[in-house]
């Protein structure tokens, strides 16, 4: 090993078709000893079966009094819109309009996306994400720049640019054919580079003519490793239009479905109002959706139904879809997805919301065999987590009777300052100011 850290660990070690298997799974290890070889994780053990393994006892990174997890796993989330979350009034297709429409017609500039992409990454890592699936917009140049600056970090990251061809403004769209060819260009250059990967990425339904899904579809044959990320069901309005643009389709699905946009590495943002037959489809197809409890809300879209999507053996992962979704910080977002259960009388423990976010959104990438726990050989991402940085979680973590309580009181009072350390492939990669005054 190269490196030696002692702290608490808690993962989920395996992938499960139920809830009620997740107990089974968990590990939580109070005074744990993690091995790591460069970017690689060793072995996770407790203290006193590894502590003989140490060549040198001075040398041991000492989070005690730390909770350390997997890195955060972000399922869905544009990075362009960063710089305009937390926009007043409107829900999904006026709010695409006024606000994220203008605010991406800035990414043709190369000077920008670097600007924005430094700042997106360092909000991903300080709310200890370590993986995201991303948007950018139509212009090449915002995927090269967050590509580039996710590289130097040596993160593990999927994106693309967004194709798109009609219902949105000139100075945002393009032809079908030089979506297919700046595309291609990036795929090229990108995908594979390092911990890198691209995703195709028609943005939704609505703004892609069936020349474009076309064009979507060669790509897909063409590199048929690559992710596709796009938008499904997310607004009743919405799906209304789908079915008037494709009305020779059997619903909103069906037009990715029949352009053979769905399988083992899609991923569907939203996924709100679906009928049963389109969470048939996503089982059958191996496809996985992304739950974004907080922009659910924010724009009014609706709630997304977690018991359904477990009955339906549907692959699902957290995402935050900033900007639309209101906050970077998984925590929160766990915190919102149990609000979104409570509406609907699902329960969900902090166990599940834990796996959700970690090996649950892993597997939804199709990435579990690689991230997503401490299991030796995987990549070594993990979150270092303050679990009482106010006085408020003090009292209320000393009053925490077990793990499962300390989860859920951290999920639902948690952000951002719980954030001790975020590392990455091996290495530290963000920690808080306390952190650094202390070492
Ligand atoms: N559907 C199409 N584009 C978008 C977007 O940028 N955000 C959300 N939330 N939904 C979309
Ligand atoms: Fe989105």
């Amino acid at each position: 090993y190269t490196q030696a850290i002692r702290g608490s660990f808690f993962d989920i070690t395996a992938v499960v078709e139920t809830p009620l298997q997740l107990p089974d799974y968990a590990r939580y290890i109070e005074d744990g000893l993690l091995l790591l070889n460069g970017g690689d994780i060793v072995s996770l053990q407790s203290w006193e079966a590894g502590r003989h393994l140490l060549a040198d006892r001075s040398s041991v990174l000492d989070y005690r009094g730390k909770l350390i997890v997997p890195g955060f796993v972000d399922t869905h989330i544009h990075y362009p819109q960063t710089e305009m979350i937390a926009a007043y009034g409107e829900q999904l297709l006026e709010w695409l309009q006024q606000y994220t429409f203008p605010v991406e017609s800035q990414y043709h500039c190369p000077q920008h996306s670097a600007r924005m992409s430094a700042f997106f990454l360092h909000q991903l890592l300080s709310n200890g994400t370590t993986t995201a699936l991303v948007f950018g917009t139509v212009h090449p140049e915002s995927v090269d720049a967050l590509f580039s600056a996710a590289d130097r970090l040596g993160m593990r990251l999927i994106a693309g640019k967004v194709m798109m061809d009609r219902n949105a403004p000139d100075y945002l769209t393009e032809t079908p054919e030089q979506s297919y060819q700046q595309t291609r260009e990036l795929i090229e250059r990108w995908h594979n580079h390092g911990r890198l990967s691209y995703a195709l990425t028609p943005r939704f339904a609505p703004t892609s003519s069936p020349e474009l899904l076309g064009k979507v579809q060669q790509l897909k044959e063409e590199y048929p490793d690559t992710w596709l990320h796009t938008h499904l069901s997310e607004n009743p309005q919405e799906i209304e239009w789908v079915k008037s643009l494709f009305p020779d389709h059997n619903g909103y699905l069906d037009v990715y479905h029949q352009y053979q946009l769905t399988g083992r590495r899609s991923v569907f943002a939203h996924c709100i109002h679906l009928d049963e037959e389109e969470w048939d489809c996503l089982h059958a197809t191996g496809s996985a959706v992304a739950f974004c409890p907080t922009s659910n809300l924010f724009l009014g879209s609706g709630l997304f139904n977690l018991k359904t999507c477990w009955e339906k053996g549907v692959k699902m992962g957290m995402g935050t879809d900033v900007g639309a979704g209101t906050t970077f910080s998984m925590l929160q977002t766990l915190g919102e997805a149990y609000k979104v259960g409570q509406l609907q009388r699902y329960r969900l423990a902090a166990c599940e919301a834990f796996y959700h976010a970690t090996l649950g959104g892993a597997r939804a990438l199709d990435l579990d065999s690689r991230i997503g726990s401490f299991t030796a050989g995987k990549e070594a991402d993990f979150v270092v987590l303050d679990p009482a940085v106010s006085a408020l979680q003090q009292m209320r973590f000393a009053n925490s009777k077990d793990i499962w309580e300390k989860l859920f009181v951290l999920m639902t009072l948690g952000d951002d300052r719980n954030i001790a350390a975020t590392w990455v492939n091996g290495q530290c990669v963000w920690q808080a100011r306390s952190e650094e005054k202390a070492a």
